[in-house]
């Protein structure tokens, strides 16, 4: 979906967007920071930041070519293809988490999506939207470094639970819903919460992430419920119905996942 916040000038080889709540600086201090972690590590491609306007809430970004939502491969790629490429993305996440500074203030999240324990600067929309992937190269690209527009509010800082949690209700909500999809969701979760892991058991404590989701999600639930415009744009009816299902039973779920 091209929202009017994105111009594309794919002659001259960018598109310019214009961040929602201003968030622009905040948007630029990530993208530049994510840039040069991106080509220090080689795990993954950011679109270089060529140009601003901060007056003007306006930023100039590199046009990557051949890229599509990593969620449009959903029921396209194999199974095992597609759960080698999530285990990729949790750990480009975990170390998105270990090494991203931008040079600009730590702003926090809302109260309601953080959660005590481990802080650190968030991609903050991490979703099978913006991470993206190049069929061609087997390359994962990450775009929009801003807290997702929902929450309306600019912010870098917070749990790192919450990028986690927000790529796994990503995997679980999205259409399309597919009778039984639910075991396939549950496999593509359960790689990238390996790959976030590293394999290792216990970077993520269970019990907190678990009580943590369970909170989140229900909060967003009754968003969706509450705004019938925006559950009728992003999920047709009759899916609505999966949505919820697959919404309240995440909670519980990433317990089991986690355990795995
Ligand atoms: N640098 C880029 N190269 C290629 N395609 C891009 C690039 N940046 C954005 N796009 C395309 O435009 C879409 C929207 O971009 P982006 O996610 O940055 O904005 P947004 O979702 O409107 O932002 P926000 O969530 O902050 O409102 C992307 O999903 C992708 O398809
Ligand atoms: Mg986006």
């Amino acid at each position: 979906m091209i929202k009017d916040n994105i111009k594309f000038e794919l002659d001259k080889g960018y598109i310019k967007k214009s961040p929602v709540n201003n968030g622009a600086s905040l948007e630029i201090a990530s993208s530049i920071s994510a840039y040069s972690l991106a080509k220090r590590s080689g795990l993954f491609s950011v679109p270089e930041v060529l140009e601003f306007d901060l007056e003007a809430n306006e930023i100039v970004f590199e046009y990557i070519q051949n890229i599509s939502p990593v969620g449009s491969l959903l029921h396209h790629l194999g199974d095992e293809k597609l759960a080698e490429i999530f285990f990729r993305v949790g750990q480009i996440l975990r170390y998105i988490h270990l090494s991203l500074e931008p040079d600009c203030g730590r702003y926090l999240i809302p109260k309601s999506i953080d959660f005590e324990g481990w802080k650190t600067f968030l991609h903050g929309d991490f979703n099978l939207i913006n991470v993206q992937y190049d069929l061609l190269r087997d390359h994962i690209v990450i775009l929009d470094w801003s807290l997702t527009p929902l929450l309306k509010k600019s912010a870098n800082w917070g749990t790192h639970f919450w990028d986690i949690a927000w790529m796994i209700n990503s995997i679980f909500c999205s259409p399309p819903y597919l009778t039984n999809d639910y075991l396939y969701r549950k496999m593509l979760a359960e790689s990238f919460l390996l790959g976030y892991q590293q394999n290792s058991s216990n970077v993520i404590d269970k019990k907190a992430f678990s009580l943590y989701c369970q909170n989140v999600f229900e909060l967003f639930l009754k968003k969706f419920q509450q705004r019938t415009d925006f559950l009728h744009q992003i999920v047709q009816l009759p899916n609505r119905f999966m949505f919820e299902k697959f919404s309240l039973s995440l909670g519980k779920e990433v317990n089991s996942l986690l355990c795995k």
